[in-house]
């Protein structure tokens, strides 16, 4: 084969993981959310080879290889994500060369802070600069979130590649997913005293199966059975009209969806107007729609709410799409030993895993790096 004129070529690339403050469920439903990206980054180091295999290797794992033609069904496990890619890309009408790529990550897996889409988001800025297209922000998150969609097979919305693409430091995304807008939201918790702390509660969760599908499907369905487009179309004022008119099967997850969009538009006032503190109770309230409407939270979710709240939070809620992941906790500053202490006990008390705890401030979206070890 000739020799093709990217061989050689090399970037290098990472991306950050992700919490949403609030709006959970929202986004396939065209609705709002606010999400941050967080320190932890997923780094990818690429270089172009001769030939059309890519080969990838992670620490930790066992290297993968595979063809830029491969096609969904044909590479799964991590090894997915990273071909998904690839081949959304090459669907697009892109050129993708064969490469080695050569990844690292700081974000701990199926703890619901998107490490799925850091991966999706940097091998996709990796390969599209080595590739040398022209590639914007929106259009990488359209190709990662189609490689999780229809590469991986699971049917999530595009909030955590948007925030991984988008975050700014000192910032929340407000996102929009019916105009698939964001807007920076100032949020910086140390100046007033505060601290956005994960807690992860070590039962790792995973999108591929039917409980999230199902959720999803629900909404579609309740929309069209109330003639509307999405359920963004509808709001809290006219809620119990609509409730009334619907299966009862889908009440409960109407409820929830409406009552979150109205939950990020008021967390944006506080935000706007630097009353970070009135946001806990959003949380928390945030949490019992998640819990009892939506039904998404399990036990350890739950206790860990209630205890950060005894121990001294302002609020609380399962962060990403729940079963399992982490909380956020909205904690004032010198109430977070005690926080900690306070999940632990109850942790071991109920004889559940050990919970791990990051305090978390809005940090950097995705970008380039010189240095292939950062960290
Ligand atoms: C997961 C999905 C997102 C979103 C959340 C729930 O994180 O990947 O698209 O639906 O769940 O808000």
């Amino acid at each position: 084969m000739a020799a093709r004129p990217l061989t050689g070529r090399r970037a290098t690339w990472s991306a950050p993981g992700r919490v949403n403050l609030i709006g959970e469920h929202t986004d396939y439903n065209d609705g709002l959310a606010l999400p941050f990206a967080i320190p932890m980054r997923t780094t990818v180091h690429g270089v172009a080879r001769e030939d059309t295999s890519v080969r990838v290797s992670s620490t930790g794992r066992d290297p993968i290889e595979f063809g830029t033609s491969a096609t969904p069904g044909t590479v799964i496990g991590w090894g997915a994500y990273v071909a998904g890619v690839v081949w959304a890309m090459s669907s697009a009408g892109h050129r993708v060369p064969g490469v080695d790529l050569e990844i690292t990550s700081e974000v701990p897996v199926g703890a619901g802070l998107s490490s799925s889409a850091a991966l999706e988001c940097a091998v996709a800025l990796t390969v599209a600069d080595i590739a040398a297209l022209a590639l914007g922000a929106e259009d990488i998150v359209t190709i990662a979130r189609r490689a999780e969609n229809d590469f991986v097979g699971a049917p999530t919305g595009a909030l955590d590649q948007t925030a991984s693409m988008f975050g700014r430091t000192g910032h929340l995304v407000c996102f929009d997913a019916l105009t698939m807008s964001c807007e920076a939201v100032p949020c910086e918790p140390e100046g007033e005293g505060l601290v956005l702390l994960v807690i992860d509660s070590g039962v790792v969760h995973r999108h591929v199966g039917g409980a999230y599908a199902r959720r999803r499907a629900g909404c579609a369905d309740a929309a069209a059975q109330l003639g509307v487009p999405s359920l963004r179309a509808l709001d809290v004022g006219s809620l119990d009209r609509h409730l009334a008119r619907l299966d009862s099967r889908y009440q409960p997850l109407v409820r929830h969806v409406v009552t979150e969009n109205e939950r990020v538009r008021r967390t944006v006032e506080h935000l706007r107007a630097r009353r970070l503190r009135e946001v806990g109770p959003l949380l928390t309230e945030s949490h019992a729609s998640l819990r009892d409407d939506f039904a998404v939270s399990i036990r350890e979710l739950d206790v860990a709410v209630v205890a950060a709240i005894d121990a001294g939070a302002l609020g609380a809620r399962l962060t990403g799409g729940g079963f399992g992941g982490s909380v956020i906790a909205l904690v004032p500053r010198e109430r977070m030993d005690d926080v900690v202490q306070g999940v632990q006990g109850e942790y071991a008390d109920r004889g559940f895993g050990t919970p791990s705890f990051m305090p978390v401030a809005p940090s950097a979206g995705a970008g380039p790096t010189s240095d292939p070890t950062r960290r």
